[in-house]
């Protein structure tokens, strides 16, 4: 190959993949990975990354962007500042959701997201979809359709008034996923238990966004997490377990597992880094930034999550970034009103902050591989969400979606962040590393202090069978 082919020559780059470190030089040309290896040709550009780790673009594999929500609640985020807000923090592949409304067309949700997203994302992205309302339509026509058509994962809920399914719809759901290749993801806390328990501690005046927590403490977790795997061993077929929280839930997919189920299962920043102490150790509404579901919970678990991060448990970190801002419209303190904690919206900002956080405190503490670092964030999910070799990998054919690493310290702060949401949860948090530099398709966006490249770049990417699931001659069979 002759110098002027390249576009791009990263030099002396320390690439991390899911499966190794290894030293090279990376040739990028019409944003793809061509060549790999040491003294590659002279590209049109060079950066030279001086030893650096080089690791693949982040997929950040649950985020909600402009998702609409019941009135009054409004995200903060939308295509541009979520988007904006991924590329500073080293994430150039986003999976949000698509949400059916109950009693609408999951069909009709797909191109209104579409329009939201539509030449205004600065990264690439698939879409998830939320199946609310699995009428016969739904399963037999307007599924199987979207998801020839790149949309094969599925979200189902087992609370939220708005969104949650009962076991027979789940089954349903999950039927649709065997026989059409698809990947269905539980969110696994029990409806009726939340409920009964917000009841009582409303009725005892402990309104306080602490309370939150106790309104879903682990064993409504633990139980959903068991009913979802008695329901997918029933239609016989994979699934995967979003946002788990702590060991209840892990034991049940340690015990689905060793029965021979396969249980995938995603954890998030918020339960390494955040307990229910975060929500509160008083009746102070500042707890109400960290209201999410499941809540965080403590110090011994966010233990069992890095040990369930090690060994494998967990294929998939994701932010599950639900932008709300604490003051101004459509937020969690609205009109400066303290409102009760079932009326807080459930979800915290974490795209931005999700890479750097498990460098900072996974790889650069020793908690975990800068290869397991890779396959947690990038292409674990990648394969999980049928997108994989494309994104989520450094090897010739790949899309150039990269970050370079600069290995320093820094505290965060909200306002070096780039979404729309007021504060961070982290606020102060010391880190050890954050992007040098992120590249999508071979154009740098990110240089480390400020957003550089083309902007509203951002394409869809239809995803593929997840290569998670068994091959489809198997699965018919
Ligand atoms: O509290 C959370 N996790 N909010 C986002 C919606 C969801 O259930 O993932
Ligand atoms: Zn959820
Ligand atoms: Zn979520």
């Amino acid at each position: 190959m002759s110098a002027s082919l390249l576009d791009l020559v990263i030099r002396n780059a320390r690439a991390a993949t899911a499966s190794d470190v290894f030293d090279t030089d990376i040739g990028i040309k019409d944003g793809r990975i061509v060549q790999l290896g040491r003294d590659l040709p002279r590209g049109s550009r060079e950066i030279d990354a001086k030893g650096r780790v080089v690791t693949p673009g982040g997929v950040d594999a649950h985020c909600h962007l402009d998702q609409p929500s019941p009135p009054p609640v409004r995200m903060a985020d939308d295509f541009d500042t979520g988007t904006i807000s991924a590329v500073c923090g080293g994430t150039t592949t986003v999976i949000p959701f698509a949400a059916q409304q109950k009693g609408g067309s999951l069909r009709a949700a797909v191109e209104d997201y579409h329009r939201r997203a539509d030449g205004i994302a600065h990264v690439d992205y698939a879409f998830h979809l939320i199946v609310s309302d699995p009428t016969p339509e739904v399963l037999n026509a307007e599924l199987p359709a979207l998801i020839r058509e790149g949309y094969t994962s599925f979200k189902a809920y087992m609370t939220y008034d708005d969104l949650k399914l009962d076991d027979g719809q789940i089954l349903d759901v999950l039927d649709v996923a065997k026989r059409h290749g698809a990947i269905a993801m539980l969110h696994a806390e029990n409806s009726d238990c939340i409920e009964w328990l917000t009841q009582r501690l409303e009725a005892m005046g402990r309104s306080a966004p602490r309370f939150h927590a106790h309104s879903r403490p682990m064993l409504v977790e633990r139980e959903a997490t068991h009913r979802a795997i008695a329901l997918a061993e029933l239609v016989d077929v994979p699934i995967l377990i979003v946002h788990v929280s702590g060991r209840e839930a892990i034991e049940q997919i340690r015990w689905g597992r060793a029965h021979g189920l396969n249980i995938f299962a995603e954890t998030c920043p918020q339960y390494l880094f955040l307990t229910a102490e975060d929500l509160g150790i008083d009746d102070s509404y500042h707890g109400a930034k960290c209201v999410c579901s499941p809540p965080p919970r403590d110090k011994a678990n966010q233990e069992v999550i890095w040990n369930g991060l090690r060994d494998g448990l967990f294929s998939v970190f994701s932010s599950d970034h639900a932008p709300f801002k604490f003051d101004g419209p459509g937020g969690k303190h609205p009109n400066g009103e303290e409102v009760a904690f079932r009326h807080i919206p459930n979800g915290i900002p974490g795209l931005e902050t999700r890479m750097p956080l498990l460098y900072s405190e996974g790889v650069l503490k020793g908690r975990i591989s800068l290869e397991k670092f890779v396959e947690l964030t990038a292409t674990g999910p990648a394969k999980t969400y049928g997108i994989h070799p494309r994104k989520g990998a450094i090897c010739i054919g790949a899309d150039a979606d990269l970050v370079i690493w600069d290995e320093r310290e820094l505290t965060i702060r909200n306002s070096a962040l780039h979404h729309a949401v007021d504060y961070t949860p982290y606020e102060g948090m010391r880190l050890g590393a954050w992007p040098a530099f992120t590249l999508l398709r071979g154009e740098v966006l990110w240089d480390g202090t400020s957003c550089v490249g083309p902007r509203n770049q951002g394409r869809f990417i239809a995803a593929g069978r997840p290569s998670i699931l068994p091959p489809a001659h198997l699965a018919a069979a």
